[in-house]
């Protein structure tokens, strides 16, 4: 877990899959959000050593953070907001 919430632990839960691994969400979360509160906490394998990746400007700039979303295709994970039952994949 990279990232602990500490705000707004009331907004509605939203259930989605990454990698076929159902995690939990909540309402007005980005995927990027989403993935680094869950234990999940990487988008992708870094091309220059063994470390994993996640994300980095989180706001659009760095393309650090593509992930693949079912029916929509490459996706920035900081700029898509999480919709129930979504289905993603991580590279
Ligand atoms: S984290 Fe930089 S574009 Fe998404």
């Amino acid at each position: 877990m990279r990232l602990q919430r500490v705000l707004d632990q009331d907004r509605a839960e939203l259930r989605f899959q990454l990698d076929g691994e159902t995690l939990t969400a909540r309402a007005g979360d980005t995927l990027l959000t989403a993935i680094l509160a869950a234990d999940a906490g990487w988008l992708r394998n870094s091309e220059f050593g063994d470390g994993k990746r996640a994300g980095f400007c989180l706001m659009g700039a760095c393309q650090d953070c593509w992930v693949t979303v079912e029916g929509q295709g490459r996706r920035r994970a900081c700029g898509t907001l999480v919709v129930a039952d979504m289905q993603v994949r991580r590279r």
